[in-house]
């Protein structure tokens, strides 16, 4: 029988240190529901002290999130893991997460401790972290570059202080798959109560190993690998969840492993994350990427059609990629919308319910058919609103050959109806430089995204858009069968963002990093 490996998502706790990828509370808790539909068994969903919004965001995620355990990260001190406590003592299954470096660089030049401190110091904030928890997890980090048979000592003296599961981080992704086998072979078989506590993996990709390795150490024996939707992360990323996940349910012969995934949730998962984040995944990424079941030679063409089995080694399905499905149409009533919804796994309140169906409507009067995607989009939209300082009441474009791209916006400031008229090197640009005027924002545009949700002329573009502004970068999206009535809300809602996350800032200081 397989062995079922334990899923932890990092998503929202390592996957949002990506340069770009911070999301808001409601954005947090949206995703940690489809990590639970995902059937993730752990979720990080933040790390608790570093912030009042990570604080919010594992609180709410403990009480809202059915199914997973829930974690928060917190560093070996003792008001990382009482913060940690507070946000999670409203969880049915809760864990602390703590760690500190077991790595001679780090713990010289940065902790300024020597290794007998270290470890005094993880035994007793792992003990401390018990006094709250019977689920506690350490992580030595930086262990890949640790002395091993330190590490060991280490692992060792965590497990009998109490720590249920102990994670081998590759920090700063240096390791190779030969070498962490290695390593978890080592620790499996010469220390001391090993068997006590789950050995767990998390692998950075700064060599594009990530999941290389983390395969190679669920074969020497680790039983948790941690891993983020996409593999986004800090610097090059984290190891991709999906590759790992299908990786050993496509070579079950060969790892005699499997995971408790329900993968057919990995295509929409994928697609939430990049869309909240803002972080596009390539077209050539393994599971995930746009061309990654797209078969474009004629001999693999003509081997497919002959037998499907020839070129394909998983089946689209299999990760959620099926046609558009149409679900609903124009003379759908509310009965019909929540149930569809209920259907696709989305249990709004009735406020939201109300909210979407309005917007469902507002679609329905442009677009005939409506399908799974179009209500994804209204649900990701409604429930990671934000309060609006800026509104769009009405937007005119005109161009075409030969002729100056204008365009004349009214948007609602604060109360305040403001109308104005520019001009621009194309549509898009003559409404952002409008809007940009009105709202006198500082900020820079990274990055403009534009998509189609589904297929045909008449399919809703959705449009993201990435802002810059004192060091903060937040992502908006916009989605209408218009591209740019969906472009103009996409670089309000980044507006709406930003200024939330500016004035949080003012009040609450700047988060606190881990690694
Ligand atoms: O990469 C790392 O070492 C981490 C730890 C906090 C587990 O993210
Ligand atoms: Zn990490």
């Amino acid at each position: 029988m397989a062995r079922i490996i334990r899923i932890f998502d990092t998503t929202l706790r390592d996957g949002e240190q990506s340069p770009g990828a911070s999301m808001n509370i409601e954005e947090k808790v949206l995703v940690a529901k489809q990590l639970a539909r995902l059937r993730v068994d752990i979720i990080e969903a933040g790390f608790a002290y570093s912030s009042p919004g990570d604080f919010e965001a594992v609180r709410r995620i403990g009480q809202e999130v059915e199914g997973p355990i829930v974690c928060s990260l917190a560093r070996a001190r003792v008001e990382d893991i009482d913060r940690a406590w507070e946000a999670l003592k409203g969880a049915p299954r809760p864990r602390i997460h703590t760690f500190l470096s077991t790595s001679d660089i780090h713990l010289k030049y940065q902790f300024r401790m020597t290794r007998d401190e270290a470890l005094k110091r993880a035994v007793e904030m792992v003990r401390h972290a018990r006094g709250y928890v019977d689920d506690v997890e350490f992580s030595p980090m930086d262990a890949t570059r640790s002395d091993l048979a330190y590490l060991c000592e280490v692992v060792e003296a965590v497990i009998e202080a109490g720590a249920t599961t102990v994670n081998i981080p590759d920090t700063v992704g240096y390791t190779t798959p030969q070498e962490f086998g290695h390593i978890i072979q080592t620790l499996r078989t010469t220390v001391r109560g090993c068997d006590r506590a789950i050995l767990s993996v998390h692998c950075h990709n700064d060599l594009g190993l990530a999941v290389a390795n983390s395969l190679a150490a669920v074969l020497a024996g680790a039983g948790q690998v941690e891993c983020t939707i996409n593999g986004i992360g800090e610097r090059a990323g984290n190891a991709s969840l999906e590759e790992i996940v299908m990786g050993l349910r496509t070579r079950a012969d060969f790892y005699q492993a499997d995971t408790n995934i329900q993968t057919e949730e990995i295509s929409k998962t994928s697609r939430l994350v990049s869309k909240i984040t803002g972080m596009v995944v390539q077209p050539n990424k393994a599971i995930v990427g746009a061309n990654a079941f797209a078969h474009t030679s004629g001999i693999h063409q003509d081997g497919l059609l002959k037998e499907k089995r020839t070129y394909e080694i998983m089946r689209p399905e299999s990760i959620g990629l099926t046609q558009s499905r149409l679900v609903l149409g124009k003379l759908s009533g509310r009965h019909a919308f929540r149930e569809q919804l209920a259907k696709l796994g989305y249990s709004l309140s009735d406020e939201e319910i109300n909210a979407a169906f309005d917007r469902f409507k507002r679609l329905a009067d442009q677009k005939k058919e409506m399908f799974e995607e179009d209500l994804e989009a209204i649900v990701s939209e409604t429930a990671t609103r934000v309060p609006e300082r800026y509104t769009l009441k009405s937007l005119q474009v005109q161009s075409g050959l030969r002729q100056v791209p204008t365009a004349t916006v009214e948007l609602d400031v604060n109360g305040q109806v403001m109308k104005e008229t520019g001009t621009g090197d194309g549509p898009v640009d003559a409404v952002y430089r409008t809007i940009a005027a009105i709202t006198k924002t500082k900020s820079r545009l990274l990055a403009y995204a534009v998509k189609a949700i589904t297929g045909g002329t008449d399919a809703q573009g959705e449009v993201s858009v990435r802002l810059e502004q004192d060091d903060e970068i937040v992502t908006g999206n916009g989605a209408d069968t218009d591209i740019i009535v969906a472009s103009a809300q996409a670089y309000l809602n980044a507006l709406n963002k930003l200024a939330l996350q500016l004035e949080r800032r003012a009040q609450e200081g700047k988060k606190i990093q881990t690694c």
